[in-house]
């Protein structure tokens, strides 16, 4: 059930399980009054009393904009808060005064002009038009609220409705003015091979948060943030998380005001940030989705998964099976010739492997890092007979060819360079600054686009590649287009951004069949934007099982295993140097789509033998590992074991992982209690064949008894649990 109640001057938005409601007040001001579980209806005048408001009379004069719960304020005409809309009007005053306008309650969820954003299937949408008679710059509030997960979806779009050109320099995508300040606050931070890593604190008063201005949604912090009581556990207690659907440059925020109200804002970081808009253009902002669950943490991350899945990854991927993949990165680095790589793909397929893919290294003369991006023709010296005598001989021993690309760089040794130096993101007369030795392509710019559908689409031909690898391994520095006027150069990023979603629409559409992996220097821009067009992003290049217990749970929070690239990769691990036994890398690496980073004809016999009952396994418990509801049951942060599990949706099958960091002499062995069965069905432990009730997994847990002496570290179990008829 999803509705959209209007009564009087109250929009309520709900569904079975939660409520949204804003209300107009007099003069047009619009308030937000409530996010949460479902009501059966909500009084205005509580909620208005509360912020200390009267609801008729209610004036904007003596700076009651302070106190008002908003849904899209602005700074600077009484309320002292963080706003949601700056605006440059040509008397240089930067304030907006917001007024309803109209509302349409509208059949079919929009779709977002040159944005990826939530598919409305099933959602009810509403249209509020407001517009401010000042600067007559109008803004469409566009919401949508889903039937089948607890999520509401918001953008704005601002048009310059007056005559004179506008500069937005702040418009968020989301405001939203919570009662009271009784929350812990948790975010995702972390950096190149520490992705995603968990931080929870309490509210307290002023601003606190996550941002990136690297130009990129960033390892160093997720557009992701989440409100949970304190006494919210994963199973239990209220979360309420938002998440923006971008790539680029963002704030996600929560300031706490002298009152103990709560405001979360997220968006397009506004820092660097400016976007002329001419009478009559539009600026559309990104989506962000509010996700609100009482059954704790665990709750609200299948709510974004549900989400996810539903209406946002692309269709075509999603319920469907995953190669397993074998990718030559940390196999051959950029040492390899044809030989090689066929060499290597045959130790793969004789093993399982499905589908083999040549990581970096192939084009241009790029024996290292400091050349050739740009240059996406084959290194001759390389694979003298190209890239499709490669795939060729790969396919040939029956198993899928894939292939690596950064296309949005380019090395300042590189032909592409040379030939259109003003291609990069530059500032003229000042020197460039490179890292990892590259420039940042001008995304923004058509031909750039043009350059790179072209590259992708001929890369993608000549090799027959049914897996692309895309890349994207620096931030921005020297931030300037030499396509743009001195006054919309504060427009870069965020043209960057959309020339990317630009190549990715007409590439997924031109190669439907590819399987694109999204990777940023691992698992940088891990974000809902690319997902739109990626079904799975590389999500860390540490590959160490403990350490990828973190990043992964961590990932969970907000995405779904299936979206997940996770790999077994060769110990000492290359990022840590650490050894750990296979069994646990392979347990690890089954949460999420699953694959190999490693030469399989270095691996000891042993080793090697146990791969082709690794790939059966991954085949078998696919559906159930990428698509299952997934439960969190042990935090890395919190402790040293790891567990998590995937319940399949009739709740006959389960997988469960479990893994401790350090090895404890003479100590118990956990009793790991399980969530998402049913406690009235009898499950059978696959592997011991031993018999629980689900009631007894759940409420008294399961005995983790790893070797009882000298199971060393990073021991693991992976169990499967089905359900068995006996009484
Ligand atoms: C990045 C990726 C790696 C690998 C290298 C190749 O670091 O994250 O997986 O593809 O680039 O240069």
């Amino acid at each position: 059930m999803v509705e959209i109640l209007r009564e009087g001057n109250v929009f309520h938005l709900r569904n079975d399980q939660i409520s949204y409601v804003l209300c107009e007040l007099e003069g047009g001001v619009l308030a937000h009054l409530y996010a949460g579980p479902r009501l059966s209806k909500l009084d205005p005048v509580n909620r208005l009393r509360h912020a200390g408001l009267p609801v008729d009379g209610f004036s904007v004069q003596e700076c009651a904009l302070d106190k008002l719960p908003q849904e899209y304020p602005s700074f600077g005409l009484g309320d002292m808060r963080e706003g949601a809309l700056t605006v440059e009007a040509p008397d240089g005053s930067c304030a907006v005064d917001l007024r309803l306008v109209s509302a349409e309650i509208l059949q079919q969820k929009p779709a977002l002009e040159g944005l990826p954003a939530t598919r409305g299937e099933g959602a009810a949408a509403l249209k509020l038009k407001l517009r401010d008679a000042h600067t007559g710059l109008e803004a469409e509030l566009n919401y949508a609220i889903y039937g089948d997960c607890p999520v509401v979806a918001r953008s704005a779009r601002l048009t310059n409705g007056g005559d004179a050109p506008l500069s937005v320099t702040r418009a968020m995508s989301l405001c939203l003015d919570m009662a009271d300040d009784n929350w812990e606050l948790i975010t995702l931070t972390g950096s190149w091979a520490r992705e995603r890593h968990l931080h929870r604190r309490p509210l307290v008063q002023g601003h606190q948060g996550v941002a990136s201005q690297r130009g990129a949604s960033s390892l160093q912090a997720s557009p992701f943030m989440a409100l949970v009581r304190r006494d919210t556990t994963e199973a239990a207690g209220e979360a309420l998380g938002v998440a923006l659907i971008y790539s680029g440059n963002f704030v996600a925020t929560a300031e706490v005001d002298h009152y103990g109200a709560t405001r979360l804002l997220t968006g397009i970081n506004d820092n660097d940030f400016a976007w002329r808009l001419e009478p009559g253009e539009s600026f559309q902002t990104p989506e962000a989705v509010v996700c609100y669950s009482a059954e704790g943490i665990g709750g609200m991350s299948r709510g974004f998964h549900r989400l996810w899945e539903n209406h946002l990854l692309p269709k075509k991927w999603v319920g469907k099976p995953r190669p397993v993949l074998l990718n030559s990165w940390e196999a051959a680095y950029f040492d390899f010739d044809a030989d090689k790589l066929v060499a290597i793909a045959k130790a793969a397929a004789d093993a399982g492997v499905e589908l083999f893919v040549m990581d970096d290294g192939w084009f241009g003369h790029r024996d290292d890092d400091t050349t050739s991006l740009g240059d996406w023709y084959v290194d001759k010296k390389k694979l003298p007979d190209g890239l499709k005598s490669l795939g060729d001989r790969v396919r040939a021993l029956g198993i899928e060819f894939g292939i690596w690309m950064e296309p949005e760089m380019v090395s300042p040794d590189s032909d592409l360079y040379r030939a259109h130096p003003d291609w990069a993101l530059h500032i003229e007369g000042r020197d460039y600054i490179t890292s990892r030795h590259q420039l940042t392509l001008d995304l923004g710019r058509q031909d750039v686009q043009d350059f790179i559908v072209d590259a992708v689409t001929t890369t993608l031909k000549d090799s027959g590649a049914s897996y692309l690898k895309w890349d994207m391994n620096r931030h921005f520095s020297n931030i300037g287009s030499s396509a743009l006027p001195a006054n919309r150069q504060k427009e870069v990023p965020h043209r960057y951004i959309l020339g990317l979603y630009a190549v990715m629409e007409r590439l997924v559409k031109a190669f439907p069949d590819v399987l694109f992996e999204g990777c940023s220097s691992g698992g940088g821009r891990f974000d809902a934007g690319l997902l739109y067009y990626v079904p799975q992003y590389w999500c860390s290049d540490n590959t160490d099982a403990l350490c990828r217990c973190q990043i992964q749970y961590g990932t969970t929070l907000v995405f779904p295993a299936s979206t997940m690239g996770s790999h077994v990769s060769a110990v000492p691990n290359h990022q840590t140097g650490r050894v750990t036994p296979l069994e646990s890398r392979f347990a690890v690496a089954m949460g999420g789509a699953f694959g190999y980073e490693l030469d399989p004809r270095k691996l000891s016999d042993e080793d090697r033998k146990q791969l082709r009952g690794q790939i059966d396994y991954a085949a078998r418990t696919q559906e159930l590992r990428l698509y299952g509801d997934f439960y969190r049951l042990l935090s890395p942060f919190e402790g040293n074991d790891t567990a998590w599990m995937s319940v399949s949706k009739d709740r006959s099958e389960a997988i469960f992982t479990f893994v401790r960091a350090l090895a404890q002499p003479n100590a118990m062995p956990p009793l790991v209690r399980m969530r998402g069965l049913d406690p009235a069905k009898r499950y059978r432990v696959e592997e011991t064949g031993e018999v629980y009730g689900g009631d007894e997994l759940m409420q008294v847990g399961l005995c983790c008894r790893l070797h009882p002496f000298g199971s060393g570290d990073a021991a693991s179990l992976l169990y499967t649990l089905k359900a068995v008829d006996e009484a």
